[in-house]
């Protein structure tokens, strides 16, 4: 509040978003205080066991081999959560491709100091070298491998824009001055827009949005997006990027029935579209905007390998042999055998973990080997 209060009473929600996650003492993910997982306060797809990452780590370890012989090796994870999927990779990699895993490193990307700390300790004992570096660290010295970003572009800074009927406004959060002692937060839209958010909107087609969206429509706008992948971008000498993310196509994100946004909180297994809620307590996210993402790609020198939503990546990728091979085991395992059975089908329900998208990236590379999971899924 006292910060608010600083800045005069009003900020742009991208800055309101940025200290309720980031913030290194308030900030949810900043302070650590975010747990992930079934028992957390939101799951994620590496978070419901380790099949996820069994069924990803042929395809790291596909795009780490089609690297020159006697190279050293960097898998890097960007936004690692609790690092269970770091690790269970490092496992996989460590376990069925040694030769692989004797060149390869495990580079963790963490800016929030919380975090950071939880997966030192659950990284304690991984099988391969890890080291915490920025984007920008890892800029002075380019690595050669592999760049995983699962669930970590939503946790970008958006920015809200409100429609008036005539023009855009930037939404912000606005501190209430308490009339009984409490103070209040709400959000508020003022003008005019920075120039980086007008061209933004120029490039989706929505400077004048129509008469079908009526006053008071919003939406976000992602100026965090091109600048990250023009620092991946730099950290990656040559390789392939993943990035894994609820996204939508530029025409269902900016439809005019989608009249306010894709933001979303979440904690404690709860799911709320008031962002303004215990800020530094929820988790804040938005959608990816597809259109947006892969033009900031091309910009900045990523090449398109392909997109698939993930039910169909993890089938290409061989789950349901997975599921059929959960028969073979033992009985007596019953409980864990039925609770991997239910992760596993939830990691491919269409109604959420498998509406996610798979987009994959190269750059730097001359040959380029056929994704794994962009062909389709054996015939069982
Ligand atoms: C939604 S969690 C996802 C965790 C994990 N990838 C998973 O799927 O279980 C977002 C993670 O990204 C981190 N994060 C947020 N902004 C980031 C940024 N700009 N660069 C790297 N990591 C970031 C958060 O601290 C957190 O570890």
């Amino acid at each position: 509040m006292q910060r608010l209060r600083g800045q005069g009473g009003w900020v742009p929600f991208s800055t309101y978003m940025q200290w309720a996650l980031h913030d290194p003492e308030h900030g949810a993910y900043g302070s650590g205080r975010l747990r992930v997982g079934p028992r957390g306060d939101f799951a994620t797809s590496p978070s419901l066991g380790p099949d996820f990452a069994a069924l990803l780590a042929p395809q790291v370890a596909q795009w780490l081999q089609g690297q020159p012989q006697a190279e050293p090796l960097s898998l890097v994870e960007t936004g690692p959560g609790e690092g269970s999927l770091a690790l269970q990779l490092a496992e996989a990699l460590a376990s069925q491709w040694p030769a692989l895993a004797a060149r390869t490193e495990l580079v963790l990307v963490e800016p929030n100091p919380g975090m950071a700390e939880r997966q030192r300790l659950q990284l304690a004992a991984c099988p391969l070298p890890c080291r915490w570096q920025t984007l920008q660290q890892l800029a002075e010295a380019p690595v050669r491998g592999v760049l995983l970003a699962h669930e970590v572009l939503d946790a970008l800074a958006v920015e809200r824009v409100v429609w008036d009927g005539e023009q855009w406004a930037r939404q912000g959060v606005e501190l209430l001055e308490p009339t009984d002692g409490v103070f209040e937060l709400r959000l508020s839209a003022a003008g005019p827009l920075p120039e980086v958010l007008v061209a933004q909107l120029a490039a989706l087609g929505l400077v004048q949005p129509g008469p079908q969206r009526e006053a008071g429509w919003t939406t976000e706008l992602h100026p965090g997006l091109a600048p990250w992948l023009a620092q991946a971008g730099a950290a990656l000498v040559a390789g392939q990027l993943l990035v894994v993310d609820y996204a939508l196509e530029a025409w269902r994100y900016y439809a005019p029935q989608r009249a306010n946004g894709t933001l979303m909180a979440y904690r404690q297994q709860r799911a709320s579209s008031d962002p303004l809620l215990e800020p530094g307590h929820w988790d804040l996210t938005a959608h990816l905007c597809l259109d947006s993402l892969e033009a900031a790609a091309a910009a900045s020198g990523w090449e398109p390998l392909g997109q698939r939503r993930q039910g169909e990546a993890l089938l290409a990728l061989g789950l349901a042999q997975r599921l059929h091979g959960l028969q073979q085991q033992d009985p007596a395992q019953l409980p864990q055998l039925l609770s991997r059975r239910e992760a596993l089908l939830r990691l491919v329900d269409p109604t959420t973990l498998g509406d996610f998208r798979w987009l994959a990236f190269s750059r730097g590379l001359v040959e380029q080997p056929t994704s794994l999971f962009l062909q389709d899924p054996p015939l069982s």
